[in-house]
């Protein structure tokens, strides 16, 4: 069979993925909190930057019943969560930022699984007894904006295979696989056994596809792992580690690189590749 066999549907992931935002956001977060004025204010300037973009191009009445099909298109494959990670997220993670003390982050994108295997430093992520992809060791210390080491600090780790894939999103991958929530010791030190993940490219098969594909840009993201780390009492950090030299790096698709987080591991005596990276959390406000 083609290739395609394995590989994770853009029908498959979106609709995963917004299964699992649905799973992780009550109705009552997202509805609650704004209150009119801010709804006013930031939906009307939305709708001005809309307005202003078809005047300036010119847009016409086919265009738009298009992008009407497309938008519905989005919804009804599930990939809105996809799409608004991809194209919208960093900007806010940019705007987040700006209040942030801590290590510098990155964008949560969208397959994050809450509830994972907790396991304590040094760890092993679990992986199928014949995971691909070269073994990597990531080290590092988890302190607070003084220097102070946080004990017991958690390190919630996800990642895509050497193929590209999440567990949870692909067909064939165990639940799990790949994801682990890491407990750093008491001096806030870790260690986390895994392979080294392979880029991510987003699924050309759907609208986002599709989108990326009219528009004669490329679907990829660098390869990454994802983390949270966490401890009681300090500001979460949200972020992505990168592997130099590593494809996509210089124009990941999600626009979610920074220099501060890109790793350059190198081989050790036990021929595993070695990475460290400490973090700094800031107290919670
Ligand atoms: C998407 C996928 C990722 O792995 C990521 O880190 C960010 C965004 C996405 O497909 O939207
Ligand atoms: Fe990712």
């Amino acid at each position: 069979m083609t290739t395609t066999e394995h590989s994770p549907t853009a029908a498959g992931s979106g609709a995963s993925a917004s299964q699992v935002f649905r799973a992780t956001h009550s109705a009552a977060d997202t509805a609650s909190e704004a209150s009119a004025e801010r709804v006013d204010d930031v939906a009307r300037a939305v709708l001005r930057a809309v307005h202003q973009v078809i005047r300036e191009k010119n847009v016409s009445y086919p265009e738009f019943q298009a992008v009407k099909q497309w938008l519905m298109d989005v919804g009804e494959g599930g990939e809105w969560p996809l799409f608004l990670d991809v194209f919208v997220e960093h900007v806010i993670e940019e705007v987040a930022a700006r209040t942030q003390n801590g290590s510098v982050g990155s964008i949560q994108g969208p397959y994050y699984i809450p509830d994972q295997q907790r396991v304590d430093s040094p760890a092993t992520l679990p992986a199928r007894p014949d995971e691909q992809g070269d073994p990597l060791v990531l080290s590092g210390q988890v302190t607070d904006v003084g220097g102070k080491p946080v004990a017991g600090a958690e390190l919630d780790i996800w990642q895509a295979d050497s193929a590209g894939y999440y567990s949870g999103f692909a067909p064939d991958i165990p639940e799990g696989n790949l994801r682990a929530v890491v407990v750093a010791d008491e001096q806030g030190r870790f260690e986390i056994n895994t392979v080294r993940p392979a880029p991510y490219q987003i699924p050309t098969d759907g609208p986002t596809g599709k989108l990326i594909a009219a528009a004669g840009w490329h679907a990829w993201r660098p390869a990454h792992l994802h983390l949270f780390v966490q401890a009681p009492g300090y500001r979460r950090v949200t972020s992505q580690l990168y592997f130099a030299g590593g494809e996509w790096l210089d124009s990941d698709v999600a626009e979610a690189t920074k220099p501060e987080l890109v790793l350059d591991p190198q081989p050790g005596d036990d021929g595993r590749l070695h990475s460290s990276y400490d973090f700094v959390l800031e107290p919670a406000s």
